[in-house]
């Protein structure tokens, strides 16, 4: 008999494909809407192994209504949806998807700081909106990228490769990271410095931490106080890394320029949320690693992963080991 195994939203067929030559493979076909609690609930108690997304919230409760459940494979890099510490109670393999979309990851948080920064959201509805009237010297202005100074807090893989495009519009790269990283300081022309330094130097600050309990509102505040009143913060993280109101309260107090946010505390960002009628954000629906191929790999990874642990091997990509 083969293993079972819970899918939480429809896959493309090649990944269930893969997956069905090992596993049973029961799925939520819903492509739009998150599996239902109770649903879940229900699975957990009789499958194997659970393929799951971040939008499904893995908790304690959760973890304990499972009997048979020796992996839990997350389609992603960030983690935060589930109670690792429950699992590994358990004895559950948990893993992730590093690597495989660092690029696309990094390539988007470039393009939220281009958008933000040179108002491209704001100038395309100016234009559709039949305001353009005629050309002047200071309609529109943005802020300069080329040679300014990007501040990364948390250099990961994204942040270094965040770091590289960086380098091709020939910007000063500030970095503040839990350790050091002299191969990377060295190989990418990057300097490290105290956060504070690099609040108070950058003119981008984009924050790559994973969300953790250390790491909750990273940019609060405080922090916020400290950056130039013509900086921009990008957060293709997880929302919970900045203080949302704290953000708001900077913005409209002009104690930084814009913010361009993929990700927000609460996803989906209510549409009436008081950030989303601030001219100076652009925001995104979480889509930094949205790239056709790059999901697709995901997935593929994830599924990977999945099959390892349900044969009793060690996945390559165990966040609990
Ligand atoms: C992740 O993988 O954690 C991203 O937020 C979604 O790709």
């Amino acid at each position: 008999m083969k293993p079972k195994i819970y899918i939480t939203r429809k896959l493309p067929d090649a990944i269930i494909a893969q997956l069905s030559e090992v596993c049973e493979v029961s799925m939520w076909e819903n492509e739009e809407e998150p599996v239902p609690r109770e649903v879940l609930e229900k699975e957990m108690q009789q499958v194997n192994g659970l393929f799951c997304l971040l939008t499904d919230n893995i908790d304690k409760s959760l973890i304990s209504q499972s009997s048979q459940l020796k992996i839990i494979s997350n389609m992603a890099v960030g983690y935060n949806n589930i109670d690792i510490e429950a699992a590994t109670e358990k004895g559950i393999m948990v893993t992730n998807t590093p690597g495989v979309l660092t690029e696309t990851t990094a390539d988007l948080t470039f393009a939220l700081l281009m958008a933000t920064a040179r108002r491209l959201i704001e100038a395309s509805d100016y234009l559709h909106e039949g305001k353009w009237e005629t050309w002047s010297p200071m309609q529109l202005t943005g802020q300069d990228i080329y040679g300014a100074t990007l501040g990364i807090i948390g250099l990961g893989r994204i942040g270094e490769a965040l770091a590289k495009r960086a380098k091709g519009f020939d910007m000063n790269v500030l970095y503040y990271n839990r350790s050091r990283k002299f191969v990377a300081e060295e190989q990418l022309g990057i300097h490290y410095v105290d956060k504070e330094t690099l609040l108070k130097e950058s003119d981008f600050v984009c924050v790559l931490v994973p969300f953790t309990p250390e790491t909750k509102n990273t940019i609060d505040q405080n922090e916020l106080a400290l950056m130039k009143p013509s900086s921009v913060l990008i957060n293709t993280a997880r929302g919970g890394v900045v203080n949302e109101d704290a953000l708001y309260k900077a913005l409209i107090n002009n104690e930084i320029w814009a913010a361009g946010l993929d990700v927000f505390e609460v996803e989906p960002v209510p549409s009436d949320h008081p950030l989303l009628k601030l001219p100076n954000v652009v925001a995104l629906p979480h889509i930094g690693s949205a790239g056709i191929n790059t999901r697709i790999k995901m997935a593929s990874l994830a599924a990977s992963n999945l099959i390892e642990g349900i044969l009793g091997r060690i996945p390559k990509h165990l966040v609990n080991s």
